[in-house]
């Protein structure tokens, strides 16, 4: 490829990650991992990542971080990520990922990070004593995706922001050398659940963080503790409406019935046009065998995978090497560009 290819000439990849700092949630799996799995069969290579250096930017416990690792993998293997159609890979692992971020490190500028509302939301007030890798966090992402001159990456809603980064930084590259070499990368947000709400608080998102257990629902969950989850989840005192506009102003409402529909994949006015009318007392017990009937195969497929982790490394080792077959060529070219010796 030449330096001023269009960006139509870019190999259609997609490149996606998420954070081994926790178990899954319906979260991750409903706002990035089904999509993760319907790309594969689409027309294009797919690269899917354990972010362990993206996870250590908040204290993670060693041993912790190897067993959350290789649950990941496991539980996109489990979700349908085939090591034969995906290169399935751990961040750590293919050193080009921190090598391009420490040149991103050096295009970004710190009022860009400073702006970055996951950056605020994690650092609190406490901007003094969080790590300096929490602050430069998305320049890293922007070098996940652009060692492999991805052009498209499926993620979340929450993940909007980084990827605007992304682009910004790409562009700032190419037009500070005067190329056309990385990419502007499309974000994939699509589905009835890019935001999944916790099933406590219809304000806040659904996360692995959240110090209450009962407001997320993790993939390694059985299937009496998600219908309990489901059942004790928040709601109002109101009927379920017949169309997606009775369910403004009803978070919680409107976060099942998103749930719902990502599940079952149909549209939320599909599942309304079923459900409008019933009581909470009657769509949870649906929503809850619903649920358990997409997840529970997931969870049991994921402990089975755990019983041999020896595996799950190999797979990693095979994706490692894979994945330097498309970034050691990227690298170098960057570090051309940039005028490093080589
Ligand atoms: P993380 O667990 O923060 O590394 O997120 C990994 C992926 O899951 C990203 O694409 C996120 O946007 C997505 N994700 C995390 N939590 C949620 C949620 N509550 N709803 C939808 N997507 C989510
Ligand atoms: N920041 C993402 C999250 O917390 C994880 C991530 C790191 C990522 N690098 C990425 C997502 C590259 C997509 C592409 O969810």
């Amino acid at each position: 490829m030449s330096d001023t290819a269009p960006a139509s000439k870019f190999t259609p990849r997609v490149f996606s990650g998420i954070q081994p700092s926790g178990g899954l949630t319906l979260g991750n799996y409903l706002g990035a991992i089904k999509r993760f799995v319907s790309m594969q069969d689409e027309d294009f290579e797919t690269v899917y990542c354990m972010v362990d250096l993206h996870a250590i930017t908040v204290w993670q416990d060693p041993a912790d971080l190897r067993h959350n690792t290789r649950e990941l993998a496991a539980g996109f293997i489990a979700s349908g990520i085939s090591p034969d159609k995906s290169i399935l890979i751990n961040q750590s692992q293919v050193p080009e990922h921190a090598q391009l971020g420490w040149i991103f490190n050096c295009v970004a500028r710190m009022g860009w990070m400073g702006r970055m509302t996951q950056f605020k939301d994690k650092a609190g007030k406490n901007t003094e004593k969080v790590s300096l890798g929490l602050f430069g966090y998305p320049a890293l992402m922007a070098a996940d995706i652009l060692v492999y001159h991805a052009t498209h990456v499926p993620v979340g809603e929450d993940q909007k922001q980084h990827l605007e980064l992304t682009r910004d930084i790409a562009a700032k590259f190419n037009h500070d050398y005067g190329v056309d070499f990385f990419p502007i990368t499309e974000p994939v947000i699509e589905g009835a659940a890019t935001r999944v709400m916790s099933l406590r608080d219809g304000s806040k998102k659904m996360s692995k963080s959240d110090p209450s257990d009962a407001s997320r629902i993790n993939m390694t969950d059985d299937a009496d503790t998600i219908a309990k989850k489901i059942r004790k989840a928040k709601t109002d005192p109101d009927a379920l409406p017949s169309e997606a506009a009775g369910l403004e102003n009803r978070p919680e409402a409107r976060n099942l019935v998103n749930i719902y529909a990502a599940l079952n994949e149909q549209t939320v006015d599909q599942v309304l046009a079923d459900v409008g009318g019933q009581q909470f007392g009657t769509f949870k017990p649906q929503l809850a065998e619903l649920a358990v009937a997409k997840l529970a195969p997931i969870s049991s497929e994921m402990a089975r995978l755990m019983s041999d982790p020896a595996e799950i490394d190999r797979i990693l080792a095979k994706g490692a090497l894979q994945a330097r077959e498309i970034t050691a060529p990227i690298l170098k070219k960057t570090y051309d560009i940039v005028g490093m010796v080589s």
